[in-house]
C-alpha cells in the first residue's frame, strides 16, 4: 500500500496574467501536520485550491508542476474525485450554508464521500464527539452560530467525508484567542485520530505549535522551509511572523543580556554552521 502522503512538486499557478505561485513544493507525510505560513496574498489559499482542484472556480489554472496523493496524481481529477480520494478542504472564511441547519450542513459534507450511510452515521458520531456543540445545535440554522462554532461546523462538515488529509485555511482567523486555542486543540485531536493536516495560518504561533514542519510563502514562492521547532527559533520567523523583537537589534546580545555569537541572530542556532544551515532556503 502506498502511504497517504501529499507531494506538491514545483507547482506554478496563475489567475489569468497574475502569477500567484511560482514552483512551490511542499510535502505532507502520512500522519503529519504541516503548516503554511505567510502574509496576505502570499499564495497560501491558492496552494490549497491547487490541491483540492477548486482553482478553476476562482479563475486560476496550474501552469506546471505535479500534485500526488497516496501515489496518485490529483491534477486531472475533478474536485469531487479529490474528495473521494480522501483530500478535503475547509475553505477560508468557513462558508457554512447559513440558512441550512447544522445537521444538514453535516449531511452535505458526506455527499460524494467514500462509504455508504453507515459510514456517514459513524462519521457524524465522531464529529459530535469532537464538537458536542454541533449535536446540541443540530436543528438550528448554521448562520446563528458564533464564528468559532461556524469554524467547528466547517471542520465537522469536512470530516463527514472521512478525509485522510484535511486542508485547513486559516481556521483561527477572526476568532478570540480562547476560541482559536480550542480550534487548535481540535486540529491536534483530528490529527491524533489519524488524519494528516495541511494547515494554512497567519497565526504562526499556533501553527508552529501544531505542526511538525512548515513552509513560509512569500509572493508565491517558498522563502523558508524546515522543521517547525527550527523555524520557530529562527530570527526571521520570530521577527516577521511571531512579532518577537529582541532587545539587541544587532544580534550580539541576547534578551537577558548574555553574549551571543557575533553575527548570529539571537534565537538562531549557531552551531554547527557553516556547513549545515538550519533552514533550507530556496529563495529570499
Ligand atoms: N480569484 C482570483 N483572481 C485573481 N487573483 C487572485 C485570485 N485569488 C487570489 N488572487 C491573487 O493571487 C495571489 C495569492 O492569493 P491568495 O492565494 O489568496 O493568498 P493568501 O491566501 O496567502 O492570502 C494574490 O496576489 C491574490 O491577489
Ligand atoms: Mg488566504
Amino acid at each position: 500500500m502506498t502511504a497517504a502522503s501529499l507531494e506538491v512538486r514545483e507547482v506554478s499557478v496563475g489567475y489569468g496574467p497574475v502569477r500567484a505561485l511560482n514552483a512551490v513544493s511542499v510535502d505532507v507525510p502520512e500522519g503529519a501536520v504541516v503548516a503554511v505560513l505567510g502574509g496576505n496574498g502570499a499564495g497560501k489559499t491558492t496552494l490549497l485550491r491547487a490541491v483540492s482542484r477548486t482553482l478553476r472556480f476562482h479563475g486560476g489554472t496550474i501552469g506546471s508542476g505535479s500534485i500526488t496523493f497516496a501515489g496518485r496524481r490529483l491534477d486531472g481529477l475533478t474536485p469531487a474525485e479529490v474528495v473521494a480520494a480522501g483530500v478535503v478542504q475547509v475553505p477560508e472564511g468557513r462558508q457554512v450554508f447559513a440558512r441550512m441547519t447544522v445537521a444538514d450542513n453535516l449531511r452535505a459534507g458526506a455527499l460524494g464521500a467514500r462509504g455508504g450511510r453507515r459510514a456517514a452515521a459513524e462519521a457524524r458520531e465522531r464529529v459530535h464527539e469532537l464538537f458536542p456543540v454541533l449535536a446540541d445545535r443540530a436543528h438550528q440554522r448554521a448562520g446563528l452560530l458564533s464564528g468559532g462554532e461556524q469554524q467547528m461546523l466547517a471542520m465537522g462538515r469536512a470530516l463527514m467525508a472521512r478525509p485522510r488529509l484535511l486542508l485547513l485555511d486559516e481556521p483561527s482567523l477572526g476568532l478570540a484567542p480562547l476560541m482559536a486555542d480550542r480550534i487548535a486543540e481540535t486540529v491536534r485531536e483530528i490529527n491524533a485520530r489519524g488524519t494528516s493536516v495541511l494547515l494554512v495560518e497567519q497565526n504562526a504561533a499556533i501553527a508552529l505549535r501544531l505542526a511538525s514542519s512548515a513552509v513560509v510563502l512569500e509572493v508565491g514562492a517558498v522563502a523558508l522551509a524546515g522543521p517547525a521547532d527550527e523555524l520557530a527559533a529562527s530570527d526571521e520567523v520570530r521577527r516577521r511572523y511571531l512579532g518577537i523583537t529582541d532587545d539587541a537589534p544587532d544580534g550580539t546580545t541576547g534578551p537577558d543580556g548574555t553574549a551571543a555569537t557575533p553575527g548570529v541572530p539571537v534565537g538562531a542556532v549557531a552551531e554547527p554552521a557553516p556547513t549545515a544551515p538550519v533552514l533550507r532556503r530556496w529563495s529570499a
